[in-house]
């Protein structure tokens, strides 16, 4: 380490990064299991990206007399992946939903409700009973605003049960043993500009996904997928980054997200010629078919000359036609985000609409209980979890169904914590670390501070999202993809010549800035070299050169490496066709269509 600093440090039982849905979950179970537990975080807890959440999380409640039945929400869950979810995970998340989501309740969480008092349950793509049957009311509600009510309760719970809070402290690096165990993370404290090195037995990664490696997209300028960087730069690799999600309905030009709640209230989407076209592609789920469907399907009518307005580059989604009442108590973001956004009274005329960059499948490889897995033989690596979108469980697949995420945040950070509970024994000693712990992390965030090169973050990054979202987005090819990687290592070479001009530690958001982007970069490499090995199409993953599911050589999972020359290396994992108990049998493999 650098003879100018020295660390504050620190010894905890559980470290959590980040203080999302996930994090914040995992944080109150492992306190109110008697762990010494800090959960450090780049924002304001409450200003995590789950306060963005919309429309609603999904479980199998019933309550507005549809018969649902947590085996429906698995069949869903496993067909919206496409069948590349872990059919083991999937059966735990959704048997877990129910109590979940009743446990939220309890805590405090403001659903809204049905004239009995009951949660409030409306439609979401691809949710449906006896598969397929007909739609289900499965996404618990409140209002459009579902992720900030969980979050804000969540946080204050937390703080009930004594959970402390690192609050703008920017995590460097995991702090990894020689024989690949994690017992730490070097951070730095935004505020007054110090270098903290926490230990711990267990580090939980609860980071987020990493949107922003893409122009248009609905996650916060904070989704940089800073854990994933980590793990990278640990050695470990991250699995099936080539399914990134499109939502359909991003507004048009700001890219936010107008809920696919809208669409499960009754809402539609139009064409240039008023047709209301996912009739032809979706015949039976139409506007609710799961997301990847609907991206493509739009993404086709704008190919096809079908946009609307003078580029022709958008859709229209309509409420209008829907009582403004509902509309103003359902979904009253909608309502403010279409004023503001696109200057358009959603209770009188369409929204403009695009598909949008939303939601990251893939993820730190883990199993069910929230451990990282490192090979194709899961080897479990110790000291370290991941959970929420930094994860991958995998329950998702290739395609995530609209509203498993808030569901996934707090199912598995309940499970990460029980796993937690029963390795860790409170207040057990820590071993010593040595001086140089934490060494090449200061090393890294040093060069970075005194970069001295010619080109602005702003600059690098906008080439880096620019080259994903021309080259790496919901229809793929051989060719399309090779360009991308080339460009995207001439977007490394410019990374080597950035240049930062404030060199002070406090609140110094040029190097804030840089250090996000030496984590979103790597990620976009691991993305598009993964997109370019799989040769079929599954769920979010649609190649034009390989139009055609292949289960016979791609039913598994794709796992990268990046190393620090640059040098990908790749390969796969079994996918778990096997469910945990009896109460469900696996789903065989079946085309997908609705
Ligand atoms: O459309 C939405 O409200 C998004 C929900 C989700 O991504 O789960």
């Amino acid at each position: 380490m650098s003879a100018a600093y020295s660390f504050i440090n620190h010894t905890y039982d559980v470290i959590v990064v980040g203080a999302g849905g996930a994090g914040l979950r995992s944080a109150l179970g492992m306190s109110a299991a008697g762990l010494k537990t800090a959960c450090i975080t780049k924002v304001f807890p409450t200003r995590s990206h789950t306060v963005a959440a919309q429309g609603g999380i999904s479980a199998a409640l019933a309550n507005m007399g549809d018969g649902d039945d947590w085996r429906y929400h698995f069949y869903d869950t496993i067909k919206g992946s496409d069948w590349l979810g872990d059919q083991d995970a999937i059966e735990y998340m959704c048997k877990n939903a129910i109590p979940a989501v009743v446990e939220l309740e309890h805590l405090g969480v403001p659903f809204s409700r049905t004239e009995e008092g009951k949660i409030y349950q409306r439609s979401f793509g691809g949710h449906t009973i006896k598969q397929g049957e007909s739609m289900a009311k499965r996404a618990c509600a409140a209002a459009d605003r579902t992720g900030h009510a969980i979050l804000h309760t969540l946080y204050q719970q937390c703080l009930k049960h004594q959970s402390e809070f690192f609050i703008e402290y920017f995590v460097l690096d995991l702090i990894m043993t020689d024989d690949g165990r994690c017992v730490g993370v070097i951070a730095w404290c935004l505020e007054d500009g110090t270098l903290h090195r926490f230990q711990a037995h267990i580090v939980v990664l609860a980071t987020g996904g990493y949107g922003r490696t893409y122009f248009s997209c609905t996650s916060a300028h904070t989704c940089t997928g800073d854990g994933n960087g980590m793990v990278l730069r640990a050695g470990l690799p991250l699995q099936d980054m080539e399914f990134v999600q499109f939502h359909p309905t991003g507004i048009y030009t700001a890219g936010c997200l107008i809920t696919e709640g809208a669409r499960g209230e009754g809402g539609y989407l139009t064409n240039s010629e008023g047709e209301r076209f996912m009739e032809r592609y979706a015949p039976h789920a139409k506007d609710l078919a799961s997301r990847d469907v609907v991206s493509r399907a739009i993404a086709i009518e704008l190919l096809e000359g079908r946009g609307v307005g003078e580029h022709k580059d958008h859709v229209h989604l309509h409420v209008e036609h829907l009582d403004p009442k509902l509309v103003h108590e359902r979904l009253p973001g909608v309502v403010e985000t279409a004023r503001v956004f696109a200057c358009v009274d959603a209770t009188k005329g369409p929204i403009p609409v695009l598909p949008t960059v939303h939601y990251n499948m893939g993820g730190i490889p883990t199993n069910y209980h929230g451990q990282v897995i490192k090979d194709s033989n899961e080897t479990v690596v110790p000291g370290l979890m991941a959970i929420g979108e930094a994860a991958c469980v995998s329950v998702h697949g290739a395609n995530r169904l609209g509203t498993n995420s808030l569901l996934d945040l707090v199912v598995f950070g309940r499970a990460a914590a029980l796993k937690a509970a029963e390795i860790i024994k409170p207040n057990s000693p820590h071993p010593t670390l040595k001086k140089e712990d934490g060494a090449v992390a200061v090393e890294r965030f040093d060069r970075l501070r005194y970069a001295n090169g010619s080109l602005k973050t702003s600059h690098i990054r906008l080439s880096m999202q620019k080259t994903m979202q021309q080259h790496c987005a919901v229809f793929r090819k051989q060719s399309l993809l090779e360009e991308g990687i080339d460009k995207l290592k001439d977007v490394n070479t410019m990374l080597a010549d950035i240049q930062i001009n404030d060199r002070s530690f406090i609140w110094n958001t040029d190097l804030l800035e840089a250090l996000e982007l030496e984590n979103l970069l790597p990620q976009s490499t691991v993305t598009i070299n993964s997109a370019l090995h799989r040769t079929e199409s599954r769920g979010a993953h649609a190649r034009d050169d390989y139009p055609e599911r292949d289960d016979v050589n791609w039913l598994k999972h794709s796992l990268c490496w990046l190393d620090e020359k640059q040098v990908i290396k790749l390969d796969t994992r079994s996918v778990h066709m096997h469910t945990l108990t009896n109460e469900v049998r696996p789903v065989p493999l079946q085309k997908r269509v609705y």
